[in-house]
């Protein structure tokens, strides 16, 4: 037989190059770019159906294209009434609005007659149905179980983020939030191969279908080392009075060897270019709303500590929880909303995967026992 040389990667598979991919890629000198596009370009002039336009089939819609994707959003937005009647259920039981976002999608594929598909056109349509109904179910799951709210029916004249905004709260937002809650979305679209996108791609490998690879990248960014660092981050943030406290409890934290949520980054090295665009909006938002300079000044004193001591920069979401606080968003949503947006991106590389398959399935470097003699001789196969 010929002999398998195995080839043995870091732990974390850090710097690895797994597979190829032409959906995004992340730079550690500090680039983003989705298909071709800058990040900073495209949260600055794009909006959230077209960058998913981009993200899901490589290129940027021509008006008619544009037109035809937006209204099949619009038309995915309903979500049947037996899953909020079980959402009823769950009020007062043991889950966060992310678990919610799973269970919802789990239930949603129960509607879904060619769930297993994996024909390219139905993809694309089994996409547009979970990027769509995910908005209705997050923001009517958490005003169902979270809030004690009735569901709030979806509206077909408003954008995807502005609908999304006027089901959570009931009331159609203003122009300014709806604005930068659309870029956040932008900002959090895609981000390569990234901890949950990959599951996202284990899934796939397998030939499991969409609505599976997606569930596990939801459970892959709940965690607090992924999407979860934005709720953590923001809690952390509103514990400290000011820019003397943000120094002490920083050089504490450090001292106790313990992370500083919302910093480091497995690529970016020296700058995460979504921090960028994202200081932007906060900066706007000061004008209009001053009473978050403090704030400000305790972030940017958290930047300045973190790179002072450990060269470490504050990541995508340092930024962008906060951001959601001053849209006066409840903080367990932060993940949600990263989700929200991130779902066209485990939509878009999972179609590439399954495209070009070949099941991810490594090895493991066995360092446990071998050779031992089981005490208990029971001999079940030769008694029966
Ligand atoms: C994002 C993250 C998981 C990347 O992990 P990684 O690539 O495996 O890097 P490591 O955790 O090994 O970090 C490398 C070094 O920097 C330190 N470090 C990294 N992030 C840190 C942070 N947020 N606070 C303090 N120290 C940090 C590590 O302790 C380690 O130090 P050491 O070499 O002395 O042991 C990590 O930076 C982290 O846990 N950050 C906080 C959570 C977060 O914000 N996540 C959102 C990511 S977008």
């Amino acid at each position: 037989m010929e002999r398998i040389e195995y080839v043995r990667v870091p732990k974390g598979l850090e710097n690895v190059i797994v597979d190829k991919s032409s959906i995004s890629v992340s730079d550690p000198e500090g680039e983003l770019i989705y298909r071709g596009y800058e990040i900073g370009d495209l949260a600055e002039n794009s909006f959230f159906e077209e960058t998913a336009y981009l993200i899901l089939k490589g290129k940027l819609p021509n008006e008619d294209e544009l037109g035809d994707f937006i209204s099949k959003l619009k038309r995915e937005r309903d979500v049947p009434d037996e899953i909020f009647e079980i959402f009823i259920k769950l009020k007062g039981k043991y889950l966060t609005p992310i678990d919610v976002q799973r269970i919802g999608l789990e239930l949603l594929m129960a509607y879904d007659e060619k769930w297993y598909s994996q024909s390219y056109d139905d993809l694309i349509l089994r996409a547009i149905k979970i990027i769509s109904k995910l908005a209705t179910i997050t923001a009517n799951g958490y005003r169902i179980i979270f809030k004690n709210k009735e569901p709030i029916k979806p509206r077909y004249d408003l954008g995807h983020s502005e609908n999304f905004l006027y089901m959570l709260k009931g009331e159609v937002p203003d122009n300014f939030s709806s604005r930068i809650f659309d870029i956040t979305m932008i900002l959090y679209m895609d981000h390569d191969f990234n901890a949950s996108t990959f599951t996202t791609r284990c899934v796939g490998s397998t030939l499991s279908d969409i609505y599976s690879a997606i569930s596990a990248g939801l459970g892959a960014l709940k965690g607090p080392l992924h999407g979860g660092a934005n709720e953590k981050a923001t809690e952390m943030l509103l514990k400290i009075k000011d820019e003397n406290d943000a120094e002490r409890y920083i050089m504490e934290t450090l001292a106790k060897k313990e992370k500083v949520m919302g910093f480091g980054h497995r690529v970016y090295k020296k700058l995460d270019p979504r921090t960028a665009v994202a200081k932007k909006i906060f900066a706007k938002i000061l004008e209009k709303k001053p009473q978050y300079l403090n704030m400000y000044k305790i972030m940017l004193k958290f930047e300045e500590v973190m790179w002072r001591e450990r060269k470490i920069p504050a990541n995508v979401d340092f930024w962008i929880g906060p951001i959601y606080y001053t849209l006066d968003l409840d903080i367990p949503l932060y993940t949600p909303l990263f989700a929200l947006s991130r779902v066209v991106g485990w939509a878009a590389h999972y179609i590439e995967q399954v495209q070009e398959n070949k099941i991810i399935r490594p090895k493991a470097d066995y360092v446990g026992p071998r050779g031992l003699n089981f005490p208990y001789k029971r001999n079940w196969l030769s008694k029966l």
